[in-house]
């Protein structure tokens, strides 16, 4: 596998609550760990990621430091029209970004948030970047939407260069689409939880990126339990269960029962995502926590890192 972590550009996505957003931040903290000047930036004012670390230093449109060399910002599409329209526009750019009737026409065309929020990301990943001051970072990490959205996002860009054809939205449409069919520059990795509805999403995003010539990049097995038992164990389990008559050791008993049922669905449908990806395949466990906190995802970047 190449390592991924020398792209510029990641898109991590997947179907919603599957873990993206914590995929998003143990993955970022790896890159830190490795020296890599990371920012994970999250899509769709969702302010999550953020949320993740306090509840003070949320903020949008900013570029905020998370942990050493971890950054992380909340894109908003309307933020992100502003800022371009100021750097790239000139007089004429001043104008339309004060204009409130230009900004409610430009949002309500269909894919320009989307346009607007990748372009923004475009932006963060350039050496050079555009934005005046701004320092550039080794490696973009997207929190991209929900899969459906997700593929929709990557393929926005080309949707505009070839509606607009001319122009400054087609040529940046064009540029964009470039970067993201590079594949030295550009990876995507699906997050899944080993169950039937987010494997059958992995899968279909798959075959839709294929359809435009996009390789997925590596697929995350999220929230994984742990096997604690052989066979051997759980029938001694079982048998345990019809000889015993305390109540608390009844309730114990099929409660390991369940668990081990259920940390052998999830591997059949791992195996059933494994087979369909060819071993582009990582694990993550699931972690036993209230609140997934710095040490928690520091663990799960732990286990990324002998995997990437
Ligand atoms: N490996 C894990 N072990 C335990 N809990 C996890 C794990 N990964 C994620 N979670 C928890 O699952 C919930 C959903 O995770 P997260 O917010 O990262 O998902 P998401 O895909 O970004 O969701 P959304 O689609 O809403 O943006 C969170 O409460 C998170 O703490
Ligand atoms: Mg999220």
């Amino acid at each position: 596998m190449p390592n991924l972590l020398d792209k510029r550009l990641l898109f991590v996505t997947g179907k919603g609550g599957v873990g993206k957003s914590t995929v998003a931040i143990a993955l970022g903290l790896l890159a830190a760990q490795r020296g890599l000047r990371t920012i994970v930036a999250e899509l769709a004012s969702q302010e999550r990621v953020q949320g993740l670390f306090s509840e003070t230093e949320r903020e949008q449109f900013r570029e905020l430091e998370l942990a050493p060399g971890l950054f992380t910002i909340s894109i908003d599409p309307q933020q992100a029209m502003e800022e371009y329209l100021r750097v790239k526009a000139g007089a004429v750019g001043q104008a339309l970004s004060s204009s409130r009737l230009f900004q409610a026409f430009a949002m309500a065309t269909p894919g320009m948030r989307e346009l607007l929020s990748i372009g923004k990301v475009w932006e963060l990943a350039q050496l050079h970047r555009r934005t005046r001051g701004a320092a550039p970072y080794d490696l973009v990490i997207v929190d991209a939407p929900a899969t459906g959205h997700g593929v929709g996002l990557l393929r926005t860009p080309r949707t505009f260069a070839d509606i607009a054809r001319v122009g400054p939205i087609a040529h940046q449409g064009q540029t964009i689409a470039e970067t993201i069919a590079d594949q030295d520059f550009t990876g995507v990795i699906a997050v899944a939880t080993p169950e039937e509805m987010p494997i059958n999403e992995t899968l279909t995003l798959a075959d839709e990126l294929a359809k435009d010539g996009l390789p997925l990049d590596l697929v995350i097995v999220n929230a994984l339990y742990p096997a604690r038992f052989e066979a051997a164990e759980i029938a001694e389990l079982a048998s345990a269960l019809t000889r015993t008559r305390s109540a608390l050791a009844r309730s114990a008993l099929r409660a390991a029962l369940s668990e081990h049922a259920r940390a052998g669905t999830q591997r059949e449908q791992r195996d059933r995502l494994s087979r369909r990806v060819n071993g582009r395949l990582v694990e993550l466990p699931y972690v036993f926590a209230d609140h997934l906190g710095l040490p928690q995802l520091r663990q799960l970047a732990d286990s990324l890192e002998t995997a990437l």
